[in-house]
């Protein structure tokens, strides 16, 4: 097969894991048969210095255009005096929204090679963390309207959170499809105790629940899912919530699982085009010193096979690739553990590679 595949490098760390992604990729196509063809896509904080703008609509047309795209991480301290509406962040937002990706997938699984790294007590790891946060993407308080303005003598700031019908149900129904695959239960999460749109949202996710027998579903309050996580994160399933509390509790599930520079997601609307990236940052105090894990991109690459491309085998081979070099000790410095042998960010590719 043949598949185009645009690339946004972004800031910091970004450019090095998204070199070594591209690499695994290139192995993949090797040894299976395709090719895949790459087309540059600047965003982010190199974007707001060549361009003045986070995202260009020359690199939003060539994600558009494109059968999927490869994202690395975007901002840092640099651009922290821009404008609220152009940070790099803003890129990345926009993009979401042309897109219309408002599913994210965010795998919280903990690698048994890593159990070591898991920051939770042993007695609670040992029942196992292997669970999906599905985050509506594209709607809530990020894509509300945001002002800043004077009144009376002092600044307020008001940001509106806001959900329709169709933005709940459409996500909703991702998740219960997912949990069908799983082990059949969803947790919806929300605030409905205090917010209208958690209210709305614990009806609709109740009302698809409906044409999903098989699927239990649980509502919990985000606050009481923020201590469960860490209580007993063997609960969970599939967690699905909004935009705000799903980036909250996504971060929280990444690292109970031993590393934030492990977990990769997917981001997707309608259609088989979506947007891939690990969940962690752009690093700016380790950018160019080939000290990032490129894992969390790498399996994202393998997450872009398996859904964009339809290739199983292919994604299931970067996955065992990951594994096996786990398996023989390589660590990079996030995940290093008194046993391990430390490599950086072009060996641990090079490593993977190998195993493909
Ligand atoms: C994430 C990030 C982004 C978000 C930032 C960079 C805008 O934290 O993908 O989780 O908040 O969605
Ligand atoms: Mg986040």
């Amino acid at each position: 097969m043949n598949k185009s595949i645009a690339v946004i490098r972004g800031d910091g760390i970004g450019p090095e894991i998204v070199g070594q992604a591209m690499g695994v990729l290139d192995a993949v196509a090797a040894k299976y048969g395709h090719s895949f063809s790459y087309k540059e896509a600047p965003m982010g904080g190199n974007a707001i210095d060549a361009f003045g703008v986070p995202l260009p609509e020359e690199s939003l047309k060539t994600c558009m255009e494109s059968d999927s795209v490869l994202l690395g991480a975007v901002g840092g301290p640099k651009w922290d005096a821009q404008p609220s509406a152009n940070r790099p962040e803003r890129g990345l937002l926009k993009l979401r929204g042309a897109m219309g990706l408002y599913t994210n997938v965010r795998p919280a699984r903990m690698f048994a090679d890593l159990s070591a790294a898991c920051p939770l007590r042993a007695d609670i790891a040992a029942k196992g963390i292997d669970f999906v946060v599905v985050r509506e993407l594209i709607g809530g308080v990020y894509f509300g309207s945001h002002a800043t303005e004077t009144v009376d003598g002092e600044q307020k700031a008001t940001d509106i959170m806001a959900y329709t019908e169709h933005e709940i149900r459409r996500v909703a129904h991702v998740a219960f499809q997912m949990a069908q695959k799983r082990r059949g239960r969803v947790t919806s999460v929300d605030k409905a105790n205090v917010l209208d749109t958690s209210r709305l949202w614990r009806r609709v996710v109740g009302e698809v629940a409906s044409e999903y027998p098989d699927v239990e579903l649980l509502h919990m309050y985000v606050d009481n899912a923020a201590m469960q996580i860490v209580r007993d994160p063997s609960q969970f399933d599939v967690i699905v919530t909004e935009n705000l509390f799903g980036d909250i509790l996504s971060d929280e599930a990444s690292q109970i699982t031993g590393s934030i520079g492990m977990i990769p997601s997917s981001s997707m609307g309608e259609g088989k085009r979506g947007l891939y990236e690990p969940i962690h940052g752009s690093a700016p105090d380790i950018a160019g010193q080939d000290k990032a894990n490129p894992i969390g991109t790498i399996l994202a690459a393998a997450m872009m096979l398996r859904y964009s491309f339809d290739m199983a085998a292919e994604a299931d081979a970067v996955e065992a690739a990951v594994d096996a070099v786990l398996k023989e000790g390589y660590r990079c410095g996030d995940i290093l553990q008194s046993g391990g042998t430390l490599v950086g960010c072009c060996e641990m590719g090079r490593l993977i590679r190998a195993h493909i």
